[in-house]
């Protein structure tokens, strides 16, 4: 495990996924997600590795340039965005964006999930941090998300002289982890037996 503060891949006191395993292994089948994903991850992984600060500069670009999205991290009282809250969670999505392109897709990982699910919803949001932000991010911008991660990685996809067929393969293999894990993420938000 890394040292990043909040950070908890793999870390066993954490309580397992509700999701089961034959749960995971349909919703995988119902993405399209299979092994060709899984190694064009690997891929997507090496050509990423070194560009995780220009593609976060992006992203929290988009985030802090769009006030309906930017007030999640702001106080909710005052509406001042909060800067060691923007930071903190800076690191862990740099490292998940790596994460993302190595994940072993097992127990843990699923256990991950689900509290990164809980992080965006209000039964966890704010406590890994101690900050006083608005307490809850609404599902539909939960999943609408999904499009921006997915459309402003495909430059950096494309920088390292990878073939257009190569690019390709690793898009799409990032847009179905990245849409797999929002689906798991939004459990939280769903109500008992509706997810
Ligand atoms: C597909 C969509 C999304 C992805 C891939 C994503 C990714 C992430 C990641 C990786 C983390 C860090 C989790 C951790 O290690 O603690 C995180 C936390 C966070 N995200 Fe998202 N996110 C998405 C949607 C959103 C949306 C729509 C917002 C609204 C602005 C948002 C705001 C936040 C906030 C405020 C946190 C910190 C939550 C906390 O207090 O622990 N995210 N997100």
């Amino acid at each position: 495990m890394t040292s990043i503060p909040g950070y908890r891949l793999n870390d066993p006191t954490l309580a397992a996924s509700p999701v089961s395993g034959q749960e995971f292994a349909d919703l995988k089948v119902s993405l399209l997600f299979d092994d060709d994903d899984i190694a064009a991850l690997r891929q997507a992984g090496t050509i990423v590795g070194d560009q995780i600060e220009a593609i976060l500069d992006v992203w929290y670009g988009f985030v802090g340039g769009t006030p309906h999205l930017l007030r999640y991290f702001s106080d909710a009282r005052t509406g001042e965005p909060i800067g060691l809250y923007l930071a903190a969670v800076r690191k862990r999505f740099g490292q998940w964006i790596l994460d993302t392109c190595r994940a072993e897709f097992d127990g843990a990982w699923l256990a991950w999930q689900e509290e990164i699910g809980r992080r965006h919803h209000r039964s966890g949001k704010n406590r890994t941090d101690g900050v006083n932000a608005t307490a809850h991010i609404p599902m539909r911008h939960l999943l609408a998300l999904v499009i921006p991660i997915s459309v402003t990685m495909r430059p950096f996809l494309a920088k390292k002289g990878a073939s257009p067929a190569e690019v390709d393969k690793m898009h799409a293999a990032w847009t179905k982890a990245v849409l797999l894990q929002a689906i798991l993420w939004s459990r939280p938000y769903a109500k008992e037996g509706d997810f």
